[in-house]
């Protein structure tokens, strides 16, 4: 190693090593975390209107429950948004899920929860505030306690940029611990995107009052930074959290790629706007927000063995099947499970003759017909190979009503950016009736 790449591993591992702030973050902090309605009796921050008598509002509690949407953060997971995501993902009630908990309540562990704790609270005080355990009963005895007592007491150093950027991006961008993936986006989860200094003063004034007050008392209280400050500081830890997530092993196996959540979005999509994934049979056990093999022609050897060669169905079934799971792992496993698959269709090719095959095609043609009225042809190309085996073989057959019906289906290709795979199923279904 020459010594200015020396040089250069040891910075590497220096910044690699170096944590951003010092603040252990609020879900992972030592103290019990109290609940919401420890910080809300009417003297302290439950004011119906904002108090002057010091610096701090003391409404905060009133402003989070009516305005903040951390104050629904929970309640959100009932809707029917949530409902469908959890269901596509195979987790059961997105309410009891903790990869949607994590982010969505002040999920800390049972231990760390005190009597008033509700999971309820959504992104509750402490969710950003940190556990109060230790400074509930002082923090407000402004006269001998200042914030710098507060903060060696447990509180969370929100007034600081760079501990208010890891806070904030723990959630909207995600840590190796919880992690808005792909695949939730493509079962429906919004996509991400924050910038601190924005989303700051956003969430600050979403309410009639807002939740703190920046005026001269509060700077002078607290050393709060500037707005291009808080902008150029969240930019950069962004930036370095984002590369910390990207070089993580944290998601390896999730498929070939890695993370696709880490990549541009409308680098792959124009639109992101439908969800219209479903499991197909096909892809055994494959989730939403997966890439899979464009399998048009293997669909149709399937219908091709049903007509010549029937015992060789499941077996083809089950290693297209296999395929389509290899796509999640790795690509050995994909080259792997497509020599498996080949074995199989070599047997189905020896026994294509001209003889095999005359005499089947009203079975051929019933094939393509149901696996497609089935709802199989849920991707255009697997579509496209469907509709030239169909006209191909109505032309064969000569019959004048069957193609009557095929230039109604192949106007419902001609475009595959607007490609509706219900109403190309529906047409199956009618040409098979
Ligand atoms: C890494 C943290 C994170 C995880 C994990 C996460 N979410 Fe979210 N979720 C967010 C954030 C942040 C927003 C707000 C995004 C925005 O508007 O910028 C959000 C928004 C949503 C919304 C839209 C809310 C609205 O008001 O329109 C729904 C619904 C939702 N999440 C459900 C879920 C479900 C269900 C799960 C579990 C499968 C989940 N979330 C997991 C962070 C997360
Ligand atoms: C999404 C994170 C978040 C949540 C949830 C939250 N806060 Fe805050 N809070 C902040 C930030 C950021 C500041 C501004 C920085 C600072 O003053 O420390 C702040 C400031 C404050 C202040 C200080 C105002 C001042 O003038 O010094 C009080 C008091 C406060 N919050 C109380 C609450 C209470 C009570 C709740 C729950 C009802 C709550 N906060 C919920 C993030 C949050
Ligand atoms: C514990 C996780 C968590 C933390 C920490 C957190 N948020 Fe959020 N935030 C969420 C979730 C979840 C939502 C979506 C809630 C909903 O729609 O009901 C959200 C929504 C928001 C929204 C509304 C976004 C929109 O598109 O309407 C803003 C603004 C926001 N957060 C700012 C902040 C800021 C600023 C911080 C740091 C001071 C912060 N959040 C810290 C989880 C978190
Ligand atoms: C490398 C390409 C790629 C990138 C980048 C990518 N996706 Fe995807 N996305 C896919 C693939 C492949 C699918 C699965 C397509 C399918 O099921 O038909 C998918 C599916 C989806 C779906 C469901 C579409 C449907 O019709 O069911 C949504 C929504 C989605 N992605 C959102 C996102 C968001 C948000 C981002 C950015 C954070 C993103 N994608 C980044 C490739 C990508």
């Amino acid at each position: 190693m020459s010594t200015i790449n020396r040089r250069m591993f040891s910075l590497a591992l220096l910044l690699a090593a170096a944590p951003l702030s010092a603040a252990e973050l609020p879900a992972t902090d030592s103290n019990k975390h109290l609940g919401v309605a420890t910080c809300a009796a009417s003297q302290c921050h439950g004011s119906a209107i904002p108090r002057d008598s010091t610096g701090v509002l003391q409404n905060e509690y009133v402003t989070w429950t009516q305005a903040d949407p951390h104050s629904k953060a929970y309640e959100i997971l009932s809707n029917e948004q949530s409902r469908r995501i959890a269901a596509r993902l195979g987790l059961g009630n997105a309410r009891e899920a903790t990869q949607c908990l994590d982010c969505h309540t002040d999920n800390v562990p049972a231990a760390r929860r005190g009597e008033k704790f509700q999971l309820a609270d959504g992104v509750g005080c402490e969710a950003c505030h940190g556990g109060a355990e230790q400074w509930l009963a002082s923090h407000y005895n402004t006269g001998s306690v200042t914030h710098a007592n507060n903060l060696a007491a447990g509180m969370y150093p929100t007034n600081a940029a760079v501990a208010r950027a890891e806070l904030c991006l723990s959630c909207h961008l995600g840590t190796e611990n919880k992690f808005a993936t792909h695949r939730m986006m493509a079962a429906g989860h919004p996509r991400l995107a924050f910038e601190l200094d924005t989303f700051t003063e956003l969430w600050r004034t979403l309410g009639r009052q807002p939740h703190f007050r920046d005026d001269a008392e509060y700077r002078q209280r607290k050393e709060v930074p500037s707005h291009s400050f808080t902008w150029a500081t969240g930019l950069v830890t962004e930036a370095r959290l984002r590369l910390d997530l990207i070089g993580s092993h944290h998601f390896d196996g999730i498929g070939m790629f890695p993370e696709l959540a880490f990549f541009d979005c409308h680098a792959c999509h124009r639109s992101m706007k439908t969800v219209q994934w479903q499991r197909l049979p096909r892809h055994g056990n494959g989730g939403p927000g997966l890439p899979f093999i464009n399998d048009g022609t293997f669909v149709m050897s399937l219908a091709l063995a049903s007509a010549i060669q029937p015992d060789t169905v499941d077996e083809l079934q089950s290693a297209l099947r296999s395929l389509h799971a290899a796509g999640a792992e790795s690509v050995e496993s994909i080259r792997a499970a497509a020599a498996d698959l080949d074995s199989i269709l070599g047997r189905l090719d020896r026994a294509l003759t001209p003889a095999a095959l005359r005499g089947h095609e009203l079975q051929l043609l019933a094939a393509v017909l149901e696996i497609g009225a089935e709802g199989n042809y849920l991707d255009y190309a697997s579509a496209e190979q469907a509709f030239m085996a169909v006209q191909m073989l109505v032309l064969e057959i000569d019959d004048p009503e069957l193609e009557s019906q095929l230039e109604a289906l192949g106007n419902s290709l001609n475009d595959d950016e607007r490609y509706r795979p219900a109403q190309f199923a529906r047409l199956l279904a009618e040409l098979r009736d």
